[in-house]
């Protein structure tokens, strides 16, 4: 007996809650992807140097915008990059801005272009006391950077040292601790006090730590937080497709060239703008719950962020296509996330 599938598949315009656009050349390259899918994007801040300042933000966002395909109503919800030197007055100038919409806590050293975030988050209680005041979200990698804790450990620590702790010290500030990767990470999130919620990234819930190895070194599949067990895996897609409104998506898409990914110390970060929707789309769809992508894609980030959820529908179809093998990257190129293999679903033009 055949099982009746879905063709087509209607949902509210989806916005992605973790995104690296780059700048220059690269953003232009990727951009096109990402607002052909969603209608935002909070933006990530880890440019070198990296946006400190609201001056800065407004600039990138300037620069953004300035890049977009011609009618494209995509906009960037801007964020800034917290330091062990930011004032609390940037807090003010950052909302009153209207256009950011939050500040990344990076631990110094933990991921790409972190040298600069902040050694002790001790050293910026003011600026979270000030960013509760003000209702500005706290976007968070979940890494300790200790080179004794080994990397598979490294957001569980994070969990129980940094951020529990920091999370009850300001009871009142809106915490995203982003892409997720571990189920003890889903069940801090689920007994979590109120306002504090997560983003899952589509390798995250696609893959486990054995694609590191599939055969051999897979460069294209080292991100940060590195890719964990299969019963990680398991229990995020669990809270994926709960329904539960603090699990969100937010894609964590970090585009490098080629040459730096294949490389003798490859950097971190998976690309998977081009087909981000679709993946999602897979997951939930093999899940049985297809329904719930629309919460989680559409509905839960807006309502998080406190901004309104779009009005514009997308449609997926179910027409599997081949994804390139590479696409343009300024003077280099890029491997996206499944490189000549196959997505189940495609989006409607
Ligand atoms: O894999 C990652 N890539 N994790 C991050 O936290 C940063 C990102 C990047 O910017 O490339
Ligand atoms: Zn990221």
């Amino acid at each position: 007996m055949s099982i009746p599938q879905t063709s087509a598949f209607k949902l509210r315009r989806p916005d992605d809650w973790h995104l690296h656009l780059r700048d220059g050349e690269s953003m232009r390259a990727v951009l096109p992807f990402t607002s052909a899918r969603f209608a935002r994007a909070i933006v990530m801040p880890n440019l070198q140097p990296p946006v400190t300042t609201t001056e800065l933000a407004l600039a990138y966002r300037g620069r953004i915008c300035s890049s977009l395909p011609r009618g494209s109503a995509f906009e960037p919800l801007m964020t800034l990059y917290l330091t062990d030197r930011t004032a609390p007055a940037e807090v003010d100038r950052a909302r009153d801005s209207g256009r950011i919409f939050g500040f990344k806590l990076y631990p110094a050293g933990a991921t790409t272009h972190s040298e600069s975030g902040v050694t002790d988050v001790r050293r910026i209680d003011a600026v979270l006391e000030r960013m509760s005041e003000a209702r500005m979200v706290l976007q968070v990698h979940g890494e300790v950077t200790e080179a004794a804790t080994d990397i598979f450990d490294r957001e569980a620590r994070f969990i129980d040292q940094v951020l529990a702790p920091l999370a009850q010290r300001h009871p009142r500030l809106r915490i995203v601790l982003e892409h997720i990767t571990t189920a003890g990470a889903v069940n801090f999130v689920r007994a979590a006090r109120p306002g504090l919620a997560a983003t899952i990234t589509p390798q995250h819930l696609l893959l486990d730590r054995n694609a590191l190895f599939a055969g051999g070194i897979r460069p294209h599949h080292f991100c940060l937080p590195v890719l964990k067990t299969s019963a990680d895996r398991a229990a995020l897609v669990a809270a994926a497709v709960s329904g539960d409104a603090r699990f969100f998506l937010g894609t964590d898409s970090a585009p490098h060239p080629r040459s730096a990914k294949e490389a003798a110390c490859g950097c971190a970060g998976v690309f998977s703008a081009h087909a981000a929707i679709e993946l999602y789309a897979e997951v939930f769809e093999a899940a049985g719950r297809l329904e719930a992508l629309r919460g989680f894609a559409s509905e839960f980030g807006a309502d998080f962020y406190g901004l309104p959820r779009n009005t514009e529908e997308i449609t997926l179809r179910r027409e599997p296509w081949r994804v390139p093998e590479t696409y343009p990257f300024g003077p280099d190129e890029l491997v996206p996330l499944r490189a000549g293999e196959t997505v189940a679903w495609r989006m409607a033009a």
